[in-house]
């Protein structure tokens, strides 16, 4: 694959736009099913949990969570026009029935009271943080103070091996993930790091396996 395409698949995975959207949204679902339902059960979500997805793509894997718990309220937010709309159109049975809302954000700046959140979920983007620290601290002040954060991410082990992630992904190991939230104010509840079946892109096997961590806020 030529060097103009790996920067073009890296960008569509930051941020699917344009003619490609949609087709990066579903093929994102095909190869990120297992860590997006493994985070999901990571949650412990309870009875009428308010929940943030931030980075949710097409919300193909929000009804999961309503699979779970029925009571529960979700906000998804995406900074694709392109995602939010599918995420929508996907389901907007639970947006109907006032149990679901999607919005056209950046994590950064979380259009969101001061914490109203009891589990904030987010999947496969922490590689785009160029500053972390932001997003954090965004993201303690929506969550209540109990509240919970699930990060979900491919670790590094098995990210270096893609072509495309010279083109602007940042990667964590276990520790440098733990390393992060420590410094960012997080206590760890738990790390899971689970092995995935190989996936294959053009003839060509990947090593596939995901980092879960799951934390609270320091008071
Ligand atoms: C690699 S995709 C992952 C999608 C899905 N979470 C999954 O695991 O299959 C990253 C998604 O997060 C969104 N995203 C990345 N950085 C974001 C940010 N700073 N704020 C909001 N959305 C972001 C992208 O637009 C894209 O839809």
């Amino acid at each position: 694959m030529d060097e103009k395409t790996l920067k073009a698949i890296a960008q569509q995975l930051r941020k699917p736009e344009g003619e490609y959207a949609t087709a990066v949204g579903n093929k994102m679902n095909e190869g990120n099913k297992i860590i997006n339902l493994q985070s999901i059960e990571a949650m412990d979500i309870q009875d009428n949990d308010e929940i943030l997805e931030i980075g949710m793509g097409n919300g193909f894997f929000v009804k999961e969570l309503f699979n779970i718990n029925k009571t529960i309220t979700y906000s998804g937010c995406d900074y694709s026009e392109e995602m939010v709309a599918e995420a929508a159109k996907l389901n907007d049975n639970l947006i109907k029935q006032n149990k679901a809302e999607f919005i056209l954000a950046n994590g950064k700046e979380l259009p969101f009271n001061d914490h109203l959140f009891d589990k904030i979920l987010t999947i496969n983007t922490l590689y785009f943080w160029e500053d972390p620290e932001n997003y954090f601290n965004e993201i303690k002040r929506v969550l209540k103070k109990d509240g919970k954060l699930t990060i979900g991410i491919r670790p590094r082990s098995v990210m270096k091996s893609y072509p495309f992630v010279k083109y602007g992904f940042n990667m964590f190991s276990k520790e440098e993930l733990i390393t992060l939230l420590t410094q960012n104010k997080f206590e760890i509840e738990k790390v899971e790091e689970n092995m995935e079946p190989d996936q294959e892109n053009e003839g060509i096997k990947f090593k596939v396996e995901n980092l879960i961590a799951v934390a609270k806020i320091i008071n």
